[in-house]
């Protein structure tokens, strides 16, 4: 009889402490999952809701704006691109049209559909871009329709003070595709508006062109940006609570 109040007990203060340790809402895939991949993506759909609003508590940011602070263009070639307090609407309609999680080589693939973004904010720019020399600084919004994002995440797992494992982005690779779409920036040039209009115009009427040149530098800002929201969600929750073994 003591045994068994006692396993009560030990049950309950370790169902308190998983409570307290993965919010509700989000649904557990255990490791031996017979398909975790699907157990993974409907388990991101379920938490549309949580990642629409964002919950400040786990460090999940809102989808809905997603606020981008600075995206930088590290990468090479001959343009510097910066944007900031980037705004973005409509990345909380995205659909997950493809999952594939390994855990054995903590490798994760994922490609999305993002029907329509709309994104204001400021942006610095100076290069060349399809043949033409740009270069200002100001206001910029625009929108994209029937975009497409593919990401694959290579974690690695480390421990912490506390001795457990945790998981962290090793190497991440995004690469995004996108349809069609407008965009304006004030004050090119200075302000020149003779300039600005006709970069605006030929950034418009060879959108696509456009956006394959600032694509590279594009992907690692959103990767970086990717990265870092990932780690800060992961190092909160150990690696066997996330992924209990049973
Ligand atoms: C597992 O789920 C994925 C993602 O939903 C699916 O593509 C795959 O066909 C499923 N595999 C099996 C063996 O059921
Ligand atoms: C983006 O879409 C909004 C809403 O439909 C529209 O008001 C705005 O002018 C568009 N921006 C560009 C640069 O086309």
């Amino acid at each position: 009889m003591k045994t068994i109040v006692l396993i009560g007990l030990v049950l309950a203060i370790s169902g308190v402490a998983l409570a307290r340790d993965l919010p509700e809402f989000i649904h557990v895939c255990k490791k031996n999952e017979p398909n975790l991949s699907e157990c993974i993506k409907s388990s991101i759909i379920n938490m549309k809701p949580q990642l629409k609003t964002g919950v400040p508590d786990y460090k999940i940011p809102s989808l809905e704006p997603l606020i981008l602070k600075e995206l930088v263009a590290t990468a090479g070639g001959n343009i510097k691109l910066k944007l900031t307090n980037v705004i973005i609407h409509g990345a909380s309609d995205f659909s997950l049209t493809k999952l594939k999680a390994n855990l054995e080589t903590l490798t994760f693939v994922a490609d999305l559909d993002l029907p329509r973004l709309s994104l204001k904010g400021n942006y610095d720019v100076n290069g060349r871009i399809i043949l033409l020399h740009i270069r200002g600084n100001g206001p910029m919004e625009g929108n994209v329709t029937n975009s497409k994002g593919f990401v694959k995440i290579q974690m690695k797992e480390y421990k912490k003070e506390d001795g457990e494992s945790y998981l962290k982005v090793a190497e991440i690779k995004t690469k995004i595709f996108v349809q069609d779409g407008a965009l304006h920036l004030q004050n090119l040039f200075g302000g020149d508006p003779v300039l600005g209009e006709a970069v605006n115009n030929a950034i418009n009427s060879n959108f696509n062109g456009f956006v394959t040149e600032i694509k590279p530098a594009l992907e690692s800002a959103i990767s970086n940006a990717f990265t870092d929201i990932a780690n800060g969600i992961l190092q909160q929750v150990p690696f066997k609570t996330l992924f209990p073994e049973s």
